[in-house]
């Protein structure tokens, strides 16, 4: 889906990237709703980021995101976080076209079992410098006692002026969080596989973040960016 959208991207990056990364991968022919209001959303805060001089871009779960090409700035290290197969297949497919990797650390990290805030130690982030982190479309795989482990991590590694961007699925107020988690994934063709684990109703989400160290800054629902979106389902919030 991402590959056919008209996207932005830097004077030195590829526009090209998430095309030729997704080159020959097989299309589920299905359109996800909310998905290309997200990607507008976090192509947005990458680039204000960058206005704004930060130097260090974190993209926890990245699978097949191409920004670190897209958005390549002078200065600017990317740094993506992914399960070990998923960074092995990216990294064949980033040799197979060539591309200009000089400014991307590639960290692999199951966070169910690895210490996000060790892991961006170890492969040479600076804790010291601001940082944008970002989690899109990561949260709910992961259940929620990760998933706020992993956000108390990267506020650990966030020094002043650091951001924080998530997409978060959501459920009204009022029903059982269990149960929607059911009612989601029996809907989802790769449920077996990749089962999502966490949606939650807006209000507890922003406890839950609050409690991690960081302050909630911009909620807005995903509906906001892409008309055609299920209002009350994604929810993308910006934390400071
Ligand atoms: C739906 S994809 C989103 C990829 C990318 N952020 C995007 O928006 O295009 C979810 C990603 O999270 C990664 N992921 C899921 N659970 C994970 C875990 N426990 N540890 C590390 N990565 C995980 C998957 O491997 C996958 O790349």
């Amino acid at each position: 889906m991402r590959a056919e959208m008209a996207r932005p991207h830097t004077p030195g990056g590829d526009p090209d990237a998430q095309r030729r990364l997704c080159a020959g991968m097989a299309s589920t022919g299905v359109r996800h709703p909310g998905i290309a209001g997200r990607t507008r959303f976090f192509d947005e805060q990458v680039l204000a980021a960058l206005r704004d001089g930060i130097g260090q871009i974190v993209v926890c779960g990245a699978g097949y995101d191409d920004r670190a090409l897209r958005f390549r700035s002078p200065g600017v290290r990317y740094f993506e976080l992914d399960h070990p197969l998923t960074q092995a297949d990216k990294a064949a497919k980033l040799r197979a076209m060539s591309a200009d990797t000089s400014d991307l650390v590639m960290a692999p990290a199951d966070f169910g079992d690895r210490d996000v805030a060790d892991v961006l130690d170890r492969c040479g982030h600076d804790a010291s410098r601001p940082t944008l982190f970002l989690c899109e479309g990561l949260l709910v795989y992961l259940d929620r006692a990760t998933g706020e482990d992993l956000l108390s991590g990267l506020r650990q590694r966030g020094a002043s002026g650091s951001r924080l961007v998530a997409s978060l699925a959501a459920h009204p107020p009022g029903i059982d969080s269990a149960r929607a988690v059911e009612v989601a994934n029996a809907r989802r063709r790769d449920a077996s596989r990749e089962p999502w684990r966490t949606i939650l109703p807006a209000g507890t989400y922003v406890n839950a973040i609050a409690a991690t160290g960081w302050r909630v800054a911009q909620f807005v629902d995903a509906s906001e960016w892409e008309p055609d979106a299920p209002p009350g389902r994604t929810l993308l919030v910006v934390g400071s």
